[in-house]
């Protein structure tokens, strides 16, 4: 059975600690002998999420604007994740989810970044409110290669 495990970390919104954050969650989740394909599923969930953190949540890459990443690894070898940030937060949660949605189409954003999450990942939830930020968890179950 697998031992429960815990990890939390902090970085700044930057977009150069995106490669960091999916990494370091991707090394923390190899604990529960995720396939290659799970763990490529992970790093792109916590790709977009923290990507909407640097992106959406600040105006500006500041060292005090910050990510705060959680793993938690369950008994059942489950995996949860949440990224959060304590930036702008999102009005209208409900059509933000939608595929295609995006208050950045000017620029490269394809608005599919939360679609992206909810279909590499089992679970999504997104709790936000305006000015509060925004967080997003995330939960998979690695089964592929489980060990017993
Ligand atoms: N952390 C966040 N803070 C504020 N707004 C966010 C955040 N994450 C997502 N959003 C909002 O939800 C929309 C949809 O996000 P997403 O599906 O990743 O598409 P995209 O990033 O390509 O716009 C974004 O355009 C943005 O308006
Ligand atoms: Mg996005």
């Amino acid at each position: 059975m697998m031992t429960e495990n815990h990890m939390k970390m902090q970085i700044p919104a930057y977009g150069k600690n995106e490669s960091f954050a999916r990494n370091a969650v991707a090394g923390f989740a190899v604990e529960c002998g995720p396939t290659v394909s799970e763990l490529s599923d992970i790093r792109t969930a916590v790709s977009e999420a923290v990507t909407n953190a640097v992106v959406h949540a600040y105006d500006e890459e500041r060292a005090e604007n910050l990510i705060e990443i959680a793993a938690d690894i369950d008994s059942d070898n489950t995996l949860t994740v949440s990224v959060r940030d304590f930036g702008r937060g999102i009005a209208d949660v409900a059509a933000a989810l939608e595929p295609f949605f995006t208050t950045k189409p000017d620029e490269e954003r394809s608005g599919m970044g939360f679609t992206v999450i909810e279909t590499f990942m089992d679970e999504m939830k997104v709790d936000s409110a305006p000015g509060k930020g925004t967080t997003v968890v995330m939960r998979k179950r690695i089964g592929g290669n489980a060990r017993s």
